[in-house]
């Protein structure tokens, strides 16, 4: 390899359970046409169904994890936060001006970005990636909330006793399945529609009014609710956190339709925050023994109020809960292709001629950049570790 060109190094991931790599074979060639070279730790795509062959097939190199993290840009799926446990033993091997790319929770767990910023690297969080048109491509949110919109109707189907479509057979006409979806963002949009492709009975709801549309474009019924949120939305398209008032006289409202249907799939969240909850004990205690509620905002504290991260509940009436923390790493392959695109997508976006080139004030860079030169450099992470207790800005 020229050592005169960048390099980007892939790492295995080691937070527990995380199966899929931030870069995927077939997007190799376009790095390097792009004035790349790119470094794969052994073994980091092996969990998605990405062999070592194939990266070097795709014209990339295999190397132990020193070598990866001696590359000028190092892309993963989790950094910093979104690691913290496992992480930590890779910090002593980051350097000044490197660039780290990955999903970083950045709000949820500053300290991550601290620790980056205090080893003077320069820290690209992908949750940040703005929602424009320009870097739909770059979206990892999006591409990873499609898997887990997926992932979480077939989990539901899988453990109702119940078929989700209506049959009529010799043996009698089998009703379909009711199911309820609770936040129509990416992941609830993409629950609807596959719980619809099963043949179920779908209803969708949200606080954001923009949402009805989608849900009945998909041939679900939307639920309306009696309460007006006022101002559910922000400029970038996110659920605001609202009063309490609001959210106890949506659990009621949302007591009344769990009750009557057989599988609720729970995806509301508000960015930065603890997820809403929505379906109490006493209206999990109202609905048909039998029924799921897979809890995908499990972990941001749930939906549901029984909720216990990566635990199966079933209550004396006999409603199965679970909650699932990371559905995406259950689908490694797709998630990786779709993810190792957007990082791609971001890739092509910083590099230009071969040479990295950061225009801080370019709205993307600007947008997914959290550490810089020694310092955070994202206010609303400097506000979180504030709330932390830790003082931000300057390492
Ligand atoms: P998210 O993952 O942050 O939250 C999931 C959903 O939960 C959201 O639709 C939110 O409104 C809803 N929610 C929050 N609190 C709720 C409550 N109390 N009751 C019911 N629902 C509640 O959302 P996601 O999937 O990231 O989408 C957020 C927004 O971004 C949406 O407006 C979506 O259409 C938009 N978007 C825009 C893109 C673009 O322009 N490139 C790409 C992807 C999403």
């Amino acid at each position: 390899m020229d050592p005169e060109r960048l390099l980007v190094g892939v790492p295995r991931e080691t937070f527990p359970g995380e199966t899929r790599v931030a870069l995927v074979p077939t997007v190799i060639p376009a790095l390097v046409r792009a004035g790349m070279d790119v470094v794969v730790e052994t073994d980091a795509g092996i969990r998605a169904g990405f062999p070592d062959e194939a990266y070097e097939q795709h014209g990339a190199r295999i190397g132990s994890r020193r070598d990866v993290f001696e590359a000028d840009i190092v892309a993963q799926v989790r950094t910093c936060g979104a690691n913290p446990d496992a992480g930590r033993d890779d910090l002593e091997h980051l350097r000044p001006e490197q660039v780290v790319i990955g999903f970083a929770d950045p709000l949820v767990c500053p300290m991550g970005v601290l620790q980056a910023a205090e080893r003077k690297v320069t820290a690209f969080a992908m949750e940040f990636m703005p929602r424009i048109s320009r870097a739909q491509s770059m979206d990892a949110l999006s591409s990873q909330a499609t898997v887990v919109g997926y992932k979480s109707v077939i989990m539901a189907a899988d453990r109702l006793t119940k078929m989700f479509p209506m049959m009529t057979t010799a043996a009698g006409t089998v009703p379909p399945a009711q199911v309820f979806v609770i936040g129509a963002g990416v992941a609830g949009l993409t629950a609807i529609a596959t719980a619809r492709r099963l043949g179920a009975v779908v209803q969708g709801y949200d606080v954001r009014p923009a949402a009805q549309e989608e849900i009945e474009s998909l041939g679900a019924r939307a639920v309306m609710l009696p309460l007006q949120p006022g101002d559910a939305q922000d400029q970038a398209g996110y659920a605001r956190e609202l009063g309490p008032e609001f959210y106890r006289g949506q659990q009621e409202f949302m007591a009344q339709i769990v009750a009557g249907v057989d599988v609720v799939i729970t995806t509301a969240l508000i960015p930065g925050k603890r997820a809403p909850v929505l379906v109490t004990a006493e209206a999990v205690a109202g609905m048909q023994p039998g029924s799921v509620i897979i809890d995908t905002a499990a972990e941001r504290g749930g939906n549901c109020e029984l909720t216990r991260p990566n635990r199966r509940v079933v209550t004396e009436n006999r409603v199965t809960i679970l909650g699932p923390t990371n559905l995406a790493a259950t689908v490694p392959h797709e998630a990786s292709l779709m993810y190792a695109k957007n990082v791609t997508a971001f890739l092509l976006h910083l590099v230009r001629d071969g040479k990295l080139e950061l225009d801080l004030e370019e709205e993307i860079i600007k947008g997914c950049l959290v550490a810089y030169a020694g310092e955070i450099v994202n206010k609303r992470v400097i506000e979180s570790l504030a709330e932390t207790g830790v003082a931000g800005g300057a390492a």
